[in-house]
């Protein structure tokens, strides 16, 4: 099968696409012939294994597995002989960073309780946009930040992947969103449901005199002392990503702050997680959630995909077809 390999750590030129074996699968495994995936930052991070944290995963000097990929869809092949969730011939989504990744792949194989079955009404392709984009928004919405209907609620970084499926689930939880991005993007976070939207180039949403009952700022940007100001008295701030200092900053001065009055402010570190993949599932059945593909690659381009989600502007998720 064809697979995207690599070897060295450095820009996404390192990835090679390669003839590798086709694997076989174990007694618990499912084969899954993949039709489509999607780029996240953790592949960006570890292609260039930056930033350096993230060796810790992915290995010191080089890389310690050589596939990238975290989201699958496609379709069952073929079955070990105790997979008994599923048969040859389902269509199943996954998020598979924690079991082996290998997305950018033709055929995986993964454990059968890591597989959900596809939402009937989205394409492979689409199906491929959603598991850890929408389980990072999730997780960061109700786990982290206890998301309540009618809260006002603010995703900063509305229009990227995990943003565009942070507006709709906010959404879908009743609270009033209000989405910030880039000047071109407005359209496109009001299309997908925000209540109100605030275009970072032309207004500061931490000086506007507005508060927030929850705010996910998908990748950093801001100060947390910034967050802190645009927050409600009982206010929770989750930051998803962003610089080291601001991935670090919640965790090391979140609690210290947090003694000053009852506003919170936390990290979130996402987990994939097959329960949360069944929850999306069931918004997205239900005309609540919708993918937002921005461009599609073929598996070959995949190191252009890389390229194109590392410039930070993607509008919605960048999806790679086999
Ligand atoms: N916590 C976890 O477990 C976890 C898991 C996965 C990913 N992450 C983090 O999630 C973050 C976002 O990932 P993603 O895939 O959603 O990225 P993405 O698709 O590239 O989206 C990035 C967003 O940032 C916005 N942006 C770019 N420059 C900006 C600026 N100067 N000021 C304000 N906004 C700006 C973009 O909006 P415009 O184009 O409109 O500017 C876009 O909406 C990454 O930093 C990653 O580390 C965290």
């Amino acid at each position: 099968m064809k697979a995207i390999v690599y070897a060295e750590y450095g820009p996404p030129d390192v990835l090679q696409l390669k003839e590798t074996e086709k694997p076989v699968p174990k007694e618990n495994e499912v084969l899954v012939k993949i039709l489509a995936t999607s780029v996240n930052y953790s592949d960006w991070g570890f292609v260039r294994g930056k930033p350096f944290m993230v060796r810790m995963w992915s290995g010191f000097l080089k890389p310690k597995q050589t596939l990238l990929g975290a989201d699958i869809a496609g379709r069952i092949e073929a079955i070990g002989s105790n997979a008994k969730q599923f048969k040859p011939g389902d269509e199943v989504f996954a998020e598979i960073s924690g079991v082996g990744w290998g997305g950018f792949a033709e055929y995986v194989a993964v454990p059968g309780n890591a597989l959900v079955l596809k939402p009937a009404n989205l394409t492979f392709e689409e199906a491929a946009a959603v598991p850890q984009a929408a389980c990072v928004a999730l997780q960061g919405l109700r786990d982290k930040g206890h998301i309540q209907k009618g809260q006002k609620v603010l995703v900063f970084g509305a229009s990227g992947g995990i943003g565009t499926f942070a507006v709709q689930i906010a959404r879908s939880f009743g609270a009033e969103v209000t989405g910030v991005c880039s000047t071109s993007n407005l359209d496109l976070v009001r299309s997908i449901g925000a209540d109100h939207v605030i275009d970072y180039t032309q207004e500061d949403f931490t000086r506007n005199g507005l508060h927030y009952d929850l705010i996910l700022a998908t990748a950093g940007f801001r100060s947390l002392f910034d967050y802190r100001r645009a927050l409600s008295p009982t206010g929770i701030h989750v930051a998803t990503g962003g610089s080291l200092a601001q991935v670090f900053q919640p965790m090391l001065l979140g609690p210290w702050l947090t003694m000053f009055g009852k506003k919170k402010l936390c990290t979130l570190s996402a987990k994939a997680d097959r329960n949360d993949l069944e929850f999306i599932k069931g918004l997205i059945e239900a005309g609540k959630v919708k993918p937002v593909i921005d461009r599609r690659f073929t598996l070959k381009e995949t190191a252009e995909a890389l390229r194109y989600y590392g410039k930070g502007h993607s509008r919605g998720k960048v999806v790679i077809t086999m």
